[in-house]
């Protein structure tokens, strides 16, 4: 697809005041400080969307301070097309702000036909990121994720395969996504042992999915693990949208997602009296949604889509408001558990 040069003539200077507002954090026992609020390209970002769009998208990320980009081999549709519109974008706006960016790719879901595009095996994964590479235009991604536990691949074979990919310099660190607490911490030891410490863990986590609170958390804190929470607005449920129905170009009308009608209607009931609740706090419920995962540090960052400039925005206003009193948690907890 190409770029058109009528809509955007001039050539695009990001703004020189980008780092003012947003926060940054570390990423568990690491160099790397990660904005507050990430950018994913799962949605909104394929050959099915308008690659202008998605490249405004971009341009306002990260003049308001999103330095991170996150992608995998599947994002589109059609699978790598998220990675081919990213490469066009970069190539024309953010090559000279390399150094300023941590993106990130993955490989772990089906890819290709056959044995070897799927998975864990070392085979599957360092293929995948040389594709990945390829596709962006990239010498490198900032890390690398195994995308989902694989139960049939021993554990060392797929970290290993992570510790070879930051050894030949095509990554610059290893992460973990979807992981079990359990398979996180082996996990982590081996990487540890093989000289390559796991920077984080990339795992779904919001009002409505809150297993990560168990002991997950905690695991990654005592290994020095940051941990980026997807899908923080539960694709959206968590914002004014779905309040007075469902709207024809949201995600939960389109085909070929994975968020159901029927999952916005069940949780209704729960999604409006949050709305009020954030309105007593002077906020918009994406706004509320975003803040209660960050107010416990142990969130590096909170990793949003957004199907435009103006959620985007929205969604960056909830840095103005982090804390919340007791009896607002106490609130919020008694929703979410009616
Ligand atoms: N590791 C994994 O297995 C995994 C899995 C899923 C996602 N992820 C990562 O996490 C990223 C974010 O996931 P997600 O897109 O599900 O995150 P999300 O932030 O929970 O949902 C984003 C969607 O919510 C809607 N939205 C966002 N802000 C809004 C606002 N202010 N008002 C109204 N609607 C708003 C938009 O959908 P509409 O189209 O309806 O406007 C947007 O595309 C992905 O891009 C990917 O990088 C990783």
């Amino acid at each position: 697809m190409r770029i058109s040069d009528k809509t955007n003539p001039v050539e695009y200077r990001a703004v020189q005041d980008r780092y003012d507002e947003m926060t940054y954090r570390r990423c568990g026992n690491s160099g790397i400080l990660l904005p507050a609020i990430s950018l994913g390209l799962w949605h909104n970002f394929g050959y099915v969307d308008n690659i202008e769009k998605a490249r405004n998208i971009l341009k306002v990320a990260f003049d308001a301070g999103i330095t991170h980009f996150d992608l995998a081999n599947n994002y589109g549709p059609p699978y790598g097309s998220a990675e081919e519109n990213f490469g066009l974008i970069f190539k024309r706006d953010f090559v000279k702000y390399r150094d300023e960016l941590i993106i990130s790719s993955k490989a772990g879901y089906d890819m290709w036909p056959g044995p070897y595009g799927n998975l864990g095996s070392r085979k599957y994964l360092i293929a995948s990121c040389d594709q990945s590479l390829k596709r962006m235009g990239l010498e490198y991604v900032d890390i690398f994720y195994h995308h989902r536990p694989d139960p049939d691949t021993p554990l060392e074979e797929t970290m290993g395969a992570l510790d070879q990919i930051v050894r030949q310099g095509k990554a610059l660190y290893a992460g973990i996504s979807n992981y079990p607490s359990d398979m996180a911490e082996k996990a982590a030891a081996i990487l540890k042992d093989l000289g390559t410490p796991c920077l984080i863990h990339q795992a779904k986590y919001s009002m409505f999915e809150r297993w990560v609170e168990d002991d997950l958390l905690d695991i990654l804190d005592d290994n020095g693990v940051g941990c980026i929470a997807f899908s923080p607005l539960a694709q959206g449920m968590l914002t004014d949208k779905y309040i007075h129905g469902i709207p024809e170009d949201s995600r939960a009308a389109k085909d070929m997602t994975y968020l159901e009608r029927s999952q916005v209607e069940a949780q209704l009931p729960k999604i409006k009296q949050l709305h009020e609740l954030a309105l007593e706090r002077g906020q918009k419920l994406s706004q509320m949604a975003l803040s209660w995962l960050l107010k416990d540090d142990r969130i590096t960052s909170v990793l949003i889509g957004a199907s435009s400039t103006n959620q985007l925005k929205e969604n960056l206003d909830a840095l103005d408001k982090l804390e919340f009193d007791e009896d607002e948690i106490r609130k919020i907890d008694e929703v979410l558990k009616s």
